[in-house]
């Protein structure tokens, strides 16, 4: 919920930019954080996200961890103080200069996705000295039931080592000297509301490391990733994910076994309902069969809509006038620079400022200078 007096502060800056909304993301991660304690979880916040610095120090301070996904968000995630043993790095092609970036970093695991990956990962640990912590990111062939360009745990998805891979992994690892197996990873796939998908996921969970204590191999950490999804149709009334049920599920249905650690990796769902982009209406057109809205933000500030057809809920601040149709579009040379079809909006006029919600996750840090187009900058809640 956008306050009138930030309504107030937003005439006066530039637009379009990114809102972040402080005292809800504090309070998103004060249960997120209870819940973690009451569990005895630990989590690492994918830093891929939301890599604003306010924001991933607000997280760090929280006491969540680094999930990052390549070598420049090791460094920045060193950089903006998280501990390298709360750094856990995935990633189907890390190359070796990555792997050397996160060797000297001293992270706490390498989510493996390859048979190949782990000798180079051996091979270069050995040449720096260094042993370096491994975990498997298993592919358990589960269907996360969202979008298919962010599923990423079935058999067809480029992500993880498959079970039928198991052998030669057991095998490699007996031969590398340099590198020391602790832990299995999993992440299915992001925005999923169906949680049935975390049961399943627990029951293969089982199913999967059952296989590698039949062979004496300790599986220390269970990682789960991230993937729980948020409301984006009504984010005013669910203004924070349900942690609550996401965590009751994974605790009644996950096999923990004695000494085992259990790791989380959410990004959307600590990030998401804080963001949002405010834009101004720069013209309203009103065609034969549609009106438009044409914001001065684009594709190039958001590009969730047009890469996923993702819907975010949008809002016009400032009128209160009587609601008709609109087609809300950017002013990119792109027709699916387009945030909204046919949505009811007050009616609507040149100036208007515009809150396009729940983007505070993969949102300022997908974009990009599309156009040449500025980049949008962000303002915090607690600085306006
Ligand atoms: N762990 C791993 C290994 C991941 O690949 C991801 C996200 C996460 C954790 C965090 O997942 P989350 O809790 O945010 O669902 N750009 C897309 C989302 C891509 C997600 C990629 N991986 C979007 O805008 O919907």
């Amino acid at each position: 919920m956008i306050t009138a007096e930030a309504v107030k502060s937003f005439e006066s800056i530039q637009t379009p930019f990114y809102f972040y909304d402080i005292e809800l993301l504090e309070k998103t991660l004060g249960l997120y954080v209870s819940l973690l304690k009451k569990y005895g979880y630990s989590a690492h916040y994918a830093l891929k996200a939301n890599a604003d610095n306010k924001i991933i120090g607000i997280i760090r301070q929280a006491g969540l961890g680094a999930d990052c996904v390549s070598g420049n968000e090791v460094a920045l995630a060193v950089k903006a103080g998280f501990a390298p043993d709360k750094i856990v790095y995935a990633g189907v092609g890390k190359s070796d200069k990555e792997i050397k970036t996160a060797l000297k970093a001293g992270i706490f695991s390498f989510n493996c996705e390859s048979v190949p990956e782990i000798k180079v990962i051996d091979g270069l640990a050995g040449a720096l000295g260094k042993k370096a912590r491994i975990a498997l990111r298993v592919n358990p062939d589960i269907d996360a039931h969202t979008h298919k360009y962010i599923s990423t745990g079935r058999k067809e998805d480029k992500f993880g080592i498959s079970p039928w891979m198991f052998e030669s992994v057991a095998a490699l690892l007996g031969e590398c000297k340099n590198t020391e197996l602790v832990g299995l990873h999993f992440h299915v796939g992001s925005q999923i509301l169906d949680l049935g998908v975390f049961r399943l996921l627990c029951k293969r969970i089982a199913e999967l490391q059952q296989w590698f204590t039949d062979r004496n191999i300790t599986i220390s950490n269970l990682n789960l990733g991230g993937g729980l999804g948020v409301d984006y149709e009504n984010p005013n009334e669910h203004p924070v994910a349900d942690f609550e049920n996401y965590f009751d599920i994974i605790h009644k249905n996950l096999a923990v076994r004695p000494e085992q650690r259990v790791h989380f990796e959410p990004g959307r769902a600590i990030v998401a309902q804080c963001g949002h982009l405010i834009s101004r209406v720069l013209y309203v057109k009103i065609g034969q069969r549609r009106k438009f809205v044409i914001l001065d933000a684009g594709m190039n500030d958001l590009i969730r809509p047009a890469l996923y057809q993702a819907h975010h809920a949008i809002e016009n601040l400032v009128s209160s006038k009587r609601k008709m149709r609109y087609d809300v579009v950017g002013p990119v040379c792109e027709s699916s620079d387009k945030f909204g079809g046919n949505i009811m909006l007050p009616q609507t006029q040149r100036g208007d400022l515009i809150a396009i919600h729940t983007a505070g996750a993969y949102g300022q840090v997908m974009s990009m200078r599309y156009n040449q187009r500025d980049l949008a900058k962000a303002y915090y809640s607690d600085e306006l």
